[in-house]
Order: structure tokens, then sequence, then C-alpha cells
């Protein structure tokens, strides 16, 4: 399963990053916002940093709603760097815009994917990955899991290359439970990444061992 980060905070990318077990980075204009990132130059200059930071892919979305515009933004960001992945919505025109990019061998990701039926289109498109948003399914009292389970489902039958990516990701459990259904990819918050690290056995454990390793040292 890949790790992504779901973040523009470029110290928590770094921190991720120095764990080394990051495989990318997904952002989108809300993240970028909440860290004061605002203006076109401002937003393109912060999607170099973050590709300087880390080796793997990096999803930067396009803010255009038709095609011409998502075209156009699209290609701006792929132009900086390979890592780029571009970030289109589940519209008509997010279809057309990555039909468009997969033919040209560009990376996409298909956002704001909330039904089964969403993430077949972005498969049929050649998207390379889907989002499907888990936590926001659960907020609203439906089972973001179970939507997880029927895009495997989906996709297995037909041999799908679009890779399934876990994205509002809450919690460590979230992650865990994607990994048993089989998603590709989880995107989270570096609070979800690190809690996959606690137990409390392992802090009595070292505890333990501590005391024992100093008592034949006394
Ligand atoms: O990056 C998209 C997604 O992960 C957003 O998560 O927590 O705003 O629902 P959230």
């Amino acid at each position: 399963m890949k790790f992504f980060i779901d973040t523009a905070n470029l110290a928590q990318i770094k921190e991720a990053q120095e764990l080394g077990i990051l495989d990318g980075v997904t952002t989108n204009p809300s993240l970028m916002a909440k860290e004061g990132i605002t203006g076109k130059n401002n937003i393109l200059k912060h999607y170099v940093d973050i590709c300087n930071l880390v080796e793997g892919d990096v999803s930067a979305e396009v803010n255009a709603l038709d095609l011409e515009g998502m075209i156009r933004e699209g290609e701006e960001l792929a132009d900086l760097s390979d890592q780029i992945v571009i970030k289109l919505p589940m519209t008509i025109d997010g279809i057309k815009a990555c039909k468009y990019f997969s033919d040209r061998e560009l990376k996409t990701n298909m956002t704001l994917v909330f039904s089964a039926g969403q993430a077949l289109l972005a498969a049929k498109a050649g998207a390379t990955y889907v989002s499907p948003f888990i936590g926001r399914l659960d907020d609203i009292s439906s089972d973001g899991l179970v939507l997880i389970e029927e895009i495997r489902d989906i996709y297995d039958n037909y041999g799908y290359e679009t890779e399934i990516l876990a994205a509002s990701i809450r919690h460590t459990m979230h992650i865990v439970n994607c990994a048993k259904i089989g998603a590709d990819v989880m995107t989270g918050p570096l609070s979800a990444i690190l809690g996959l690290v606690k137990h409390p056995l392992t802090d009595l454990g070292i505890a333990q061992f501590v005391a024992d390793y100093e008592k034949g040292n006394i």
C-alpha cells in the first residue's frame, strides 16, 4: 500500500518523508489556503517546493471548472515536474480532461469521488488514481469503507489499472481498514500515519527492557 500525506504543510511533509515510508503527497485548494498559500504564482511555487521535498507523486488540483480551463491549468501544472499528478474534479468536463491527459500519458487523479459509478467512469477515462473520500461519507452517516470495497471489486472484475487512492482519511483505523480491503494508496494527515506506531504494550515492553538492562549494568 502506498502512503501519501494529505497536506500542503512543508514541515509535516518533511517529517513524513524523514520516516522513510512516504510515497507521495496530495493537496487541494483548501489545504493550500490553510497554509496561507494564495495567488497563482505562490501556489505553483509551493508545488515545486513540495516536489523538491519528496520523491513520489504530488497531486496538484486544477481550479477551472470548464474543459478548456482544466486542460490549460493541467498542462501548466504538469510542466512544473514529472512528479505532478493533475487532480481533476469528478464532473463531465473533468472526465473529458482526464481522458485528454491520459491519452497524452500525463498522470491524473480524479477527485471528489463518492460513488462506485463515478469510480468506474474514472477508470474508463484512464485515470492514474481515483480518490474516494471516505471520511466525508462517514460524516453523513454513509460508510466510506463500503465504497472502497465496491470499487475494489469493480476494478478487479475488469483489471482496471487505475489505483484506488483512499482519501479523506481521518484516523489511523481508516488506514488499517483500507489496507485490509486492498486500497492501493491512502492519503491522510500526519497524525493518522503516526498513530500506526502507537501501542501501549510496546511502550510497556520498552520500559521493561530498559529497566532490566539498567539492572544488569549497576
Ligand atoms: O485531499 C482530499 C481529501 O483527502 C480531503 O479530506 O478531511 O477535507 O475530507 P477532508
